[in-house]
């Protein structure tokens, strides 16, 4: 009797020990450093929503149907043309993989990065492109998804409410 209760302590300990560890990890501030990959992805058949910093990042059911706010992240995307140099499908082109470059830069690097670029490297400032600055979060959200792999496919289309 007394083993089977400290055996079962002794694996309640084990199961929680990883999980605080977890939860230490992600106190500090410099947790925005973490890939918000780690925050929950609620997944309901062909639906996904991932959460980034206590809000809702995006929706995308199939692959490439978005929320309305994606969307007009994929339209700034366009507009701005960031394709040409880095990629139809954000693969990397002149400019770096997208896909690769989201999973480790944070959303505070990223929005640096895009409004005062890095002109001697060859990334242009997009501070003075309304389209741009006013779809940052979107244009985020589009990029993050695509670099997670729930967005399936670079073009997207609206997702019908
Ligand atoms: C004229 C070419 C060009 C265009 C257009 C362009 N970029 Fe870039 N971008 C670059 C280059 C080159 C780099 C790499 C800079 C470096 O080496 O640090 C870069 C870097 C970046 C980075 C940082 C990647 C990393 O790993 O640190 C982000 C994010 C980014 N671009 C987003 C965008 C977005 C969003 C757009 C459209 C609004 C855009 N870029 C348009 C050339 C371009």
């Amino acid at each position: 009797m007394r083993t089977m209760i400290s055996g079962a302590a002794a694996c309640a300990l084990w199961l929680v020990v990883p999980a605080a560890a977890v939860a230490q990890g992600m106190a500090p501030p410099g947790a925005a450093a973490q890939p918000s990959a780690t925050e929950a992805a609620q997944t309901s058949g062909n639906k996904v929503t991932r959460m980034e910093g206590g809000k809702v990042l995006y929706t995308v059911v199939d692959g490439y149907n978005v929320d309305s706010n994606t969307m007009n992240g994929f339209r700034a995307w366009r507009a701005a043309a960031c394709d040409r140099c880095h990629g139809a499908n954000q693969q990397g082109l002149v400019g770096p993989s997208l896909i690769e470059s989201l999973k480790t830069l944070t959303k505070d690097q990223f929005i640096t990065t895009v409004r005062e670029g890095r002109l001697e490297k060859g990334m242009p400032s997009w501070k003075s492109s309304k389209m741009v600055t006013q779809n940052i979060d979107n244009l985020y959200a589009y990029l993050k998804g695509r670099s997670n792999g729930d967005i399936t496919r670079a073009h997207v289309q609206e997702l019908k409410q």
